[in-house]
């Protein structure tokens, strides 16, 4: 095995279809393609159009990367891909074209953690980073604080009951009117408003997130203004939800920090690129005096080098998949 090898990551799980390339934990590049503006006609990601889009964009992206990486597919040394947690179709795409592409090159597949990838792209946010450290993970599918405790352990310290909280600004986006994705458009918003609307906090007896009761305290908020004739002042539910919805996020992961004294954090996953959880996590670290290591916003939503970021930790561990390797919809973060 090489000591820094050069990996294909490949993303399909959702609506991006991406490709990328590092050398050890150096990246060379990252193709992403978005079918996020047909998506947001019908509000959300349908399935098949994903699953078109995939199949349509893949061979691009993968030429595209390698022509960015300026390397020779004969340099390609694995192949890293997304097997789940994702829509069938869509990461059956790009697992297809992964598994062909290894086979014709000799080189191992590696089976990716969607979820895990996420958390990886930190490793190439800081080429020091090691474990063990906190990491707050909040993507439209998972919210956790995670305590990692080597590169392939891992202890959920705290977890949502319910909706993760990229739904919940995705399902309060809906209810204010707001095009899908639905979590920038919320965060747009929040700008120009007051966040002083009282909502109940999503951290339930401080051990368990839960974002159902936030989603349904918003849509009441707005329904009473409605029934009492009364303008909704839009921005200022925007800036309120945004605020409830992440600060238990921030305090829980610096706690948890300081509780195991564990000295580095960091994030990851698609709410990881909201500017007020990124600034409140900064201030917080800088208080404490924890180092924060924050993927730049890129790199926190749906991309490939979070792919091969993690290909390199299990090449590095020795794990590797067969041909018979399958997508799976559902797959816990372990
Ligand atoms: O990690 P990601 O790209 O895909 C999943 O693995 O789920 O996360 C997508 C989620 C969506 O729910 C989206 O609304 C949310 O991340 N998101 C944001 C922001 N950008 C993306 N939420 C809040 N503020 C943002 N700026
Ligand atoms: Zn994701």
């Amino acid at each position: 095995m090489k000591e820094n090898p050069v990996i294909l990551g490949i993303e399909s799980s959702c609506d991006e279809t991406s490709a990328a390339l590092i050398r050890g934990r150096q990246l060379l590049s990252n193709v992403i393609f978005s079918s996020a503006t047909e998506q947001a006609k019908y509000g959300g990601v349908v399935p098949e159009i994903a699953s078109r889009a995939h199949t349509e964009a893949v061979d691009e992206a993968v030429k595209q990367a390698i022509a960015e990486a300026g390397v020779t597919v004969n340099q390609i040394d694995a192949v890293a891909v997304t097997y789940g947690a994702g829509l069938l179709g869509a990461l059956l795409v790009g697992l297809s074209f992964a598994k062909s592409f290894a086979y014709a090159l000799k080189v191992p597949l590696i089976a990716v953690n969607h979820i895990r990838g996420h958390l990886s792209v930190s490793y190439l946010a800081d080429e020091n980073l090691k474990p063990p450290y906190i990491t707050l993970l909040a993507s439209g599918g998972h919210t956790a604080v995670i305590h990692v405790k080597s590169y392939t352990e891992f202890e959920v310290l705290c977890s949502t009951t319910d909706d993760a909280a990229g739904e919940a600004f995705d399902k309060v986006a809906r209810i204010l009117g707001l095009p899908y994705p639905g979590g920038p458009n919320v965060q747009r918003l929040a700008q120009s408003g007051k966040a002083e609307i009282k909502l109940p906090s999503p951290l339930v007896r401080g051990t368990q997130f839960s974002y159902s009761g936030l989603k349904t305290a918003v849509i009441n908020y707005c329904h009473n203004a409605e029934q009492k004739g009364e303008t909704l002042k839009r921005e200022d539910v925007a800036a309120s939800f945004q605020k409830t919805a992440i600060l238990p996020l921030v305090n829980k992961t610096v706690e948890s920090a300081l509780a195991l004294g564990v000295k580095t954090v960091t994030a990851g996953g698609g709410v990881a690129a909201n500017d007020f959880l990124r600034n409140s996590l900064a201030s917080e670290c800088e208080k404490t005096g924890i180092k924060l290591i924050l993927p730049e916003k890129k790199f926190c939503t749906d991309n490939a080098a979070m792919i091969a970021a993690e290909g390199l930790v299990q090449y590095n561990a020795g794990n590797f998949a067969d041909m018979s390797l399958n997508a799976c919809a559902q797959i816990p973060l372990k």
